[in-house]
This record gives structure tokens, sequence and C-alpha cells, in this order.
């Protein structure tokens, strides 16, 4: 009897690059046994000990594979998907003759984004924490390019400077005192996006056994580059109102450690859409002097509050006091694919970010920098953001909305951030998000399950619901093609 497997896109080199397997199974036992013959580079990877290792989760038409009978008949089953496990991200291992100290990890977001996108029915996708296509083409890039590229020529793609265009870099310093932060133009590094901003930071500070202090959930991508420098991870939970300070002093001094890092996503988190309260945000830089650690304070979202006032970045709050790296982005408020965003500290280690960027890329995109720049001379910036507030409350409302009137009565829950682009949603009675996703692509929907973002604690429950990229209409739309996916996993 033939099972179609599907693979992960970290898994498909190991199967001659093949998205799905076609195999002769009857039950599970048998599927290790065909994997094993047929594909040993894949089993490898996938297999220990005749099972499917830790390191992957398995998933017969949506039912987790731990919890099935290794007898279990496969016989009227559809497709077994194997993924990289979700805990903390992707996990790449290395072939035996080189494996080293430590697995790289990347990020189950990424990997569930993947799953979706790859769907051939019609799928809304709540996954993605893009900004929407109507967002991107209200900036109006042909005419920037083509300006940019008719001014400067070759130059504008060109090597450029590693720390940034000089002219990126004083617009960059200008935002941040703005946002109350003492910044000169040699305190900015221009990064391949605020992802490569933190991953600098991690180079520059983390040593392998360094702790370093997470949400919990997370943002994995950053989480996973933390560890892939050696980092162990401490969570802590966060609530509405983002990491618990008072419980990060509890568990550190629990576990006896002194933190290196506090990372933290201190507005419209991702996932959560949490922000942290003014209070925890002083109470956070007092516990990180005190330890003499450093703060990552990853800030992309930034600009996209909808209600209330500002909180003062904790760059600016910490005033010396604690040593913060401030990672900040165009791509949720400009163009995500020009890649460009930033990093701000002090002089030293800026110069330290720089020497570790000259061996990652050398520079960032020039095309990309200036187009940012030229968006900027043209004073467009400021009118932009007042149009996507407008376009992304009017898209958190409709979602709102929308569960609210599909949910009524059914337990599950949500949150009311002030801005961003996620809700966290909660399923009621013991419910996972996990087994919803596999019939949620069913009926042409698709989120991130909480799984992926934690690395050992449980968001099972719950899951990131963005609100972003699809329209209004595709909103109330995916929010129905939900509660039918509920209803039948109940
Ligand atoms: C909290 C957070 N930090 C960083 C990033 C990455 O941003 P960039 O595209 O600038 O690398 C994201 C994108 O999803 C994010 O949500």
């Amino acid at each position: 009897m033939s099972v179609t497997v599907r693979l992960a896109t970290p898994l498909r080199a190991a199967a001659g690059g093949s998205a799905t397997l076609a195999l002769d199974a009857a039950d599970l036992g048998g599927l290790v046994r065909e994997i094993t013959e047929r594909y040993p580079e894949l089993a490898a990877r996938v297999l220990r000990d005749g099972a499917f290792g830790p390191f992957v989760n398995v998933f017969v038409d949506g039912e987790d594979a731990r919890y099935l009978d290794p007898r279990a008949e496969l016989a009227g089953k559809r497709t077994v998907e194997i993924l990289p496990a979700m805990s903390g991200g992707a996990v790449a291992e290395l072939p035996d003759a080189i494996r080293g100290p430590h697995e790289v990890y990347g990020s189950f977001i990424d990997e569930t984004i993947s799953i979706a996108a790859r769907q051939t029915r019609d799928t809304v996708l709540f996954a993605v924490g893009s900004p929407a296509r109507e967002a991107l083409e209200l900036v109006g890039v042909d005419d920037l390019a083509r300006t940019v590229i008719e001014r400067d020529g070759s130059a504008a793609l060109g090597y450029g400077i590693t720390e940034g265009d000089p002219e990126l870099r004083a617009i960059v310093a200008g935002l941040m005192r703005e946002r109350g932060v003492a910044c000169g133009d040699g305190n900015v590094i221009v990064t391949a996006g605020a992802l490569q901003a933190i991953d600098l930071a991690a180079r520059v500070f983390v040593r392998p056994g360094d702790v370093a202090v997470v949400e919990s959930p997370h943002f994995t991508n950053a989480i996973s580059a933390l560890r892939n420098h050696g980092a162990g991870v401490l969570e802590v939970p966060a609530d509405d109102d983002g990491l618990d300070v008072a419980e990060a002093e509890r568990l550190i001094r629990r576990a006896g450690v002194r933190p290196r890092i506090f990372f933290v996503v201190p507005n419209f988190q991702n996932p959560t859409g949490a922000t942290l309260s003014l209070a925890r945000r002083e109470a956070l830089v007092e516990l990180a002097a005190r330890h003499r650690s450093i703060i990552i304070e990853d800030d992309p979202y930034h600009d996209l509050r909808y209600r209330r006032v500002d909180l003062p970045t904790i760059a600016a709050l910490a005033r010396g006091r604690a040593e913060v790296v401030y990672c900040g982005s165009f791509s949720k408020v400009f163009l995500p694919g020009l890649r460009v965003g930033w990093a701000v500290a002090p002089v030293d280690v800026i110069a330290r970010m720089a020497a570790a960027k000259q061996t990652v890329d050398s520079s960032t995109s020039s095309l990309g920098q200036r187009i940012v720049v030229e968006f900027h001379r043209r004073g467009r910036a400021s009118e932009h953001l007042v149009k996507l507030r407008t376009l992304y409350s009017e898209k958190q409302l409709r979602a709102r909305a929308a569960l609210a009137r599909e949910f009524a009565a059914t337990g599950v829950t949500w949150n009311d951030p002030d801005g961003g682009f996620y809700l966290w949603v909660r399923l009621p009675d013991g419910r996972s998000s996990r087994s919803l996703f596999a019939t949620a692509l069913e009926e042409g929907v698709a989120f991130v399950p909480g799984h992926a973002f934690g690395v050992a604690s449980d968001h099972t429950a719950a899951f990131r619901f963005s609100y972003s990229s699809p329209t209004t209409e595709r909103i109330d739309e995916g929010v129905r093609r939900l509660r039918r996916a509920f209803d039948r996993t109940a």
C-alpha cells in the first residue's frame, strides 16, 4: 500500500531533493524499514534505533505519530509529514564525519510558513509576519529604484561600507534620537535586517556556555541565533505586560547563573503582540545592570502602534546604566525584501559588530540602502507610517471582530495588542494547536502553532495569528475556515 510522505525543506536534500516520497508501507514500522532501505541518507537524518528520532516530528494525517502505535495501520491514511523538531526551531544535524559539539538551530516559524506556502489549495495565510501587499505597493518602489539607478549608476550596485551608507546611518541616528536615544552616526551599523543585527550582537557577546534570558513564548529565529553561538537559554514567562522581570530574577537566582544576555522584543512582541510595561522596562534595566548583562532590544514594530502612547525605549531608559544593543528594521514598515535594518550601540561595540559583519556579507546591499535613503529624502516616511497604522489597525479590528463572531462561546480566547502584526490565540480544554494546524491546512487557512515559540516550554495550547498580510475580506474568510477546522478537531 502506497503512502505519501511529505518532507520539510531541510530534509529534502537527504532524499535527493524530493519534497514528497511514495513509499509502500502497511504501518509505521514498515515505513521506517522502507526509509532505511531506500533512503539511507534520510534515514540517518530522521531515524534512531529503528524508529523516528526525537529531533523530528512526524504526523500521520495531522496526528502526532508519537501517540500512535507503531503497528497502527496506515491503510486509509493520506499523508505522513516529517518535520524537524518544533521545540526551539528546526535542527539541522551534521553528518557524522564532521559532527561537532553543537547543533545548528533554525526556526519552525519559517518551516511552518514554507509548509503553508506550498499548499496547492487556496490558503488564507495568518502564518506570515510580513507586511501586506497593499503596504508594499504604497511605497512606489519602481520610481525609487529607477531614480537611484539613473542617478548613481553602477555605484548603486557596488560594494558598500561595512557600517553602512553614511546618509542612511545619519537617517537612522535621527530616528533613534526621536526614540529618545543619544545617538550619533558612529553608533549605527546598517545590517541585513534586524535579524542580522541580532546575530552580530550574538557573535560579539556570546561565548559557549553563556546564559541568555529570553521571553517565553519568544521570537525563535533570534533565540536560535543566540543558541547557535553557544548560549543556553533561560525561558521566562511573558504575559500581557511582556517579560515577567520579577520571575526572571527568581529563576536566575534559582539557577545560580549570571546572565550574559537579556533578549526582549519590547513592542507588540512576536508572537504575542504584548508590550513590555514601563515598570518592567525599568526593572529590566536594573536587573541587567546588577548582573552587568547586555540587553538586546529587538524593536522592529516600534512605529506600528495603533492605540495609546509610545513607551520609552529600553536604550533610552538605560542611559549608561546597562549596555543595550538596540536592533531596528525597515522590514515591517517599508520593504522586507530589501533586507535593511540596523543596530545602535556604543562605538566600540559597533566596531566589533562591523568586524563580525566583514566575515558574513561585508556590507548590506547598496541598492537596498539607497532605496531607503531616497524614500526618506522625499520626506514621505512619516506620512507613509500614518497610512500603515490605519491599514493595520483596521485589519486588527477586523480580525478581532471575525474571531468574536466565529468563536463565540467556544472557550477560544485572544488578546488585544496595541499595535504590530499579531494576536495570540488560546485554545480551550487542552486542545493542541498542532492538531488544529493540520486540519486548518485542509480547510485552507494557516497560522503558526505555539510550539514554534519555545525551547523547553510548552505553548501547544496557543497559536500566533498574524493579521498583517491578508486583506480584510480574506481575514473574514480565513476565520470562517478556522472555525470549520476547530469544529472538525473537537
Ligand atoms: C521580533 C522580530 N525581530 C526581528 C525580525 C526580523 O526582521 P528583519 O526582516 O528586519 O530581519 C522579525 C520579523 O519577523 C521579528 O518579528
